[in-house]
Order: structure tokens, then C-alpha cells, then sequence
């Protein structure tokens, strides 16, 4: 990260004496760091600490321009090439996620379009309650990334998670986000299939599930910015295509099949994140079907499993699918890799809050075929897809730097 330009805004918690240590692992690993601190933040630990440690001067008050020719909440805004809010309160949470701007810390976050980071740190008791879990969510859809709190004793006497995460993991995860430029996928090719299949029954009816494809699109978003030519194949056309994103539209799973199954040798890598439709009507009718008295009974017939038929090729790309259940989790997950000959599985519980469908955000397990099972936390879906690739690009020792 040298070079690298980190605004660091220090919010009120006793957590602060770790940001003064943040701050300077930020700037041993090579980064130009400039902090601005919260009143609160400044009865925890004074800003000469991190002046001291910083060597740049630090932020208190929106009323104290420094420089006559500059507004220094729009200059430090716009100088950022990522901002980290840490310790970020429940607060300043709260603020961000409904766009207060009452001081230096607050106004400049709104201010700025450099990405923003949020390393929360409270009580147990704070960090799950409903309005940090929804201002959270809301600072998701606006993009903002999150480095979980960890668990473990915290200052109020409780043991649970609320504590910063440890600087030296929040300065790796910085370096790894500005690394991630040497684009570990350049010159493969990756097909995403994302969200659900349509399944006529006449011009007017089709059958369909929940799948809203962001899911797919977000790794499609990110295989592509890891360098790779992206094939996305998906029925969805509410969604804008990805940059660099080639999109081949597809209705049904046989429409699916088709193109899928003519693709696949073009591609290093396929991802099977759409909901395909398991069952689709026997007959399709050219004419809307007209109501009769008594019930009316729709046969339908197997579609072609087509993660299966790839597993089965011996020219198979490495191959990932998708689980989405809401019991057995694992049982179901690991049956999939096994029937499906798939190199991975990366499955969620779509009853869970903060992993459904239509949401921005989403809660994975990832099963290898080499037996290893890991655990992501909630996590904004584009975030969801950078870890599932960087799991691929591991396996494949694509060079991706960890
Ligand atoms: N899949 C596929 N072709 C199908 C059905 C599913 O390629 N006709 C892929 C999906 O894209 C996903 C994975 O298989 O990657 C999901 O497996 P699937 O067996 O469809 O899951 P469910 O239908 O949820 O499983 P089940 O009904 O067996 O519980």
C-alpha cells in the first residue's frame, strides 16, 4: 500500500487506543495516513497521539480551516483513496446510515467517493440490536465494506463479539484490497449463470422462483475486475450488465442448457449461481389458456440438471454450484458436490435473515472438494463474490495475493 492515501476517522469507544496502533501499522506497511477524530473520540486518546504517530496534522473540528484556500472536509474527502471509519460506534453508525453530517468525521464521510471501510467495535448487546443491524444493512447498500468485530472479552465486562478487529488484520485486509489490482484472473474466462429460469405455460403465465440475480451479477462485477473475460448467462434484464460483462440472455433452463452446455469449453472457470427451475410445464401453450370449471392440473417434466452434465464432461471446467436450502445445510451442500461432481459448493440458508434472495447481502458457506468448509459472516454480496473468487484462485494457485 505504498503510497497509499487512508483517511482514518476515530470514532468515541475505549476501542480507540487500538486506532492509535492502526495508525501506525497503516503507515509502517507504507501508507500516507490522516486522521480526523470525533469530540468523543478525543476524551478516549488525544490527537497529538496520532499527530505523533501519523506525522500529519488531525482533524477535530469543521470550524478550524487550517488552510485559508481550502475547505479541509472536502480537500481530506476528496484526497482519500479509502476512508475506514475505526472504531466505528454504533453512533456513528447510526449517522452514517441515515446521512448526519454534524462534524468533521460525519461530514467528510459524506463527502467523499472514496470507498469507506467500518471496523465497528461496541457492546455485544449494541451490535445486535435491531437498529445497528439495520443502519448496518443500509450502509451496505450503499456500499460501504465492513470488517466484522471479533469475539472475545470487550471492555464492559461482557465476552462476545464487539471487539475491534486487531490492526495488523485490518492493515493485511487494506494491503490485500489495494493488491488485488494485479488481476489474478487476467486471461481466463469465467461463465456466471445468475437468477431464476423462466418457464412458460402460455404468453401470459410462466413459472419462476425468488432469485433476483444479484448475487451472479456481483461475481460477474468482480470476476471481471480481477481481469477476467466474463460470460454471463441469465434471464435477467433488470439489472444493468456489469462492466466489461458479456450477457447472453436465456429464459428457460433448456434455453439455459443450450447455452451453457455450447460456452463451457471457452471457459477456465463456471459458476452455477442461477436458481434453475428443477420442473418446467410438459406443454406450452401459444394461446392464453382460458379458465374451466374445476381444477386445472399442469404436468411437468425434469429439466436437464446442467451443472450434472457439465460434472460429467471429461473436458470439465472447474466447476462451482450453488445451494440454496433452509434445513440441513451441509447435508445438502455436501451431496451436491458429490452428485454433481462439482469443485465447489458454495451454499447458504435462505431463511436466514441478511441471506435471502432479493437482498445486497449474504451469508455462505463455501464446501471444497478438498474437504475444507469455510465460513463467511454477512457480508454485502460483492463482498460475498471477491471471497468466493479468491477461494477459486487459491485452488487454482492462480496467484492470487492472499
Ligand atoms: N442446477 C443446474 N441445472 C438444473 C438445476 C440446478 O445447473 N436443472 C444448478 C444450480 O445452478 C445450482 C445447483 O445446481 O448451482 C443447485 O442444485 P439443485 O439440485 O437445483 O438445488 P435444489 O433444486 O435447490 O435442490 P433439491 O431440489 O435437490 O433440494
Amino acid at each position: 500500500m505504498l503510497g497509499k492515501k487512508i483517511l482514518l476517522c476515530v470514532t468515541g469507544g475505549i476501542a480507540v487506543y487500538k486506532a492509535a496502533a492502526l495508525t501506525s501499522k497503516l503507515v509502517q506497511a507504507g501508507a500516507e495516513v490522516k486522521v480526523a477524530m470525533t469530540k468523543s473520540a478525543c476524551q478516549f486518546v488525544t490527537p497529538l497521539t496520532f499527530q505523533a504517530l501519523s506525522r500529519n496534522d488531525v482533524y477535530t473540528d469543521i470550524f478550524e480551516e487550517k488552510q485559508p484556500d481550502k475547505i479541509a472536509h472536502i480537500d481530506l474527502a476528496d484526497w482519500a483513496d479509502l476512508v475506514l471509519v475505526a472504531p466505528a460506534t454504533a453512533n456513528m453508525i447510526g449517522k452514517m446510515a441515515n446521512g448526519i453530517a454534524d462534524d468533521m468525521v460525519t461530514t467528510t464521510i459524506l463527502a467523499t467517493t472514496a470507498p469507506v471501510w467500518v471496523a465497528p467495535a461496541m457492546n455485544v448487546h449494541m451490535y445486535d440490536h435491531p437498529a445497528v443491524r439495520r443502519n448496518i444493512e443500509i450502509l451496505y447498500e450503499y456500499g460501504c465494506r465492513f470488517i466484522e468485530p471479533g469475539e472475545g472479552h470487550l471492555a464492559c465486562g461482557y465476552v462476545g463479539k464487539g471487539r475491534l478487529e486487531e490492526p495488523e488484520k485490518i492493515t493485511a485486509l487494506i494491503a490485500d484490497y489495494f493488491d488485488s489490482g494485479t488481476k489474478p484472473l487476467s486471461g481466463k474466462t469465467v461463465l456466471v449463470t445468475a437468477g431464476p429460469t423462466i418457464e412458460k405455460i402460455d404468453p401470459v403465465r410462466y413459472l419462476t422462483n425468488r432469485s433476483s440475480g444479484k448475487m451472479g451479477f456481483a461475481i460477474a462485477e468482480e470476476a471481471a475486475k480481477m481481469g477476467a473475460h466474463v460470460l454471463l448467462v441469465t434471464s435477467v434484464d433488470r439489472l444493468p450488465a456489469p462492466a466489461g460483462v458479456e450477457r447472453l440472455k436465456v429464459q428457460s433452463a433448456a434455453d439455459m442448457y443450450e447455452t451453457v452446455m455450447g460456452l463451457y469449453k471457452q471457459a477456465d472457470i463456471v459458476i452455477k449461481s442461477a436458481a434453475v427451475a428443477d420442473y418446467a410445464p410438459v406443454h406450452t401453450s401459444d394461446r392464453k389458456l382460458k379458465k374451466q370449471p374445476g381444477p386445472l392440473v399442469l404436468e411437468l417434466a425434469r429439466t436437464k440438471d446442467i451443472l450434472k452434465e457439465l460434472g460429467e464432461q471429461p473436458d470439465k471446467p472447474y466447476l462451482v454450484g450453488f445451494a440454496a436450502e433452509t434445513d440441513h445445510l451441509e447435508q445438502y451442500a455436501l451431496e451436491k458436490l458429490e452428485k454433481k461432481r462439482a469443485d465447489m459448493i458454495v451454499a447458504n440458508n435462505v431463511s436466514h435473515e441478511g441471506a435471502g434472495f432479493a437482498g445486497d447481502t449474504n451469508i455462505v458457506t463455501i464446501f471444497k472438494r478438498d474437504g475444507a468448509k469455510i465460513e463467511l459472516p454477512l457480508l454485502s454480496k460483492h463482498e460475498t463474490a471477491r471471497r468466493i473468487l479468491q477461494e477459486i484462485c487459491t485452488t487454482l494457485e492462480m496467484g492470487w495475493a492472499k
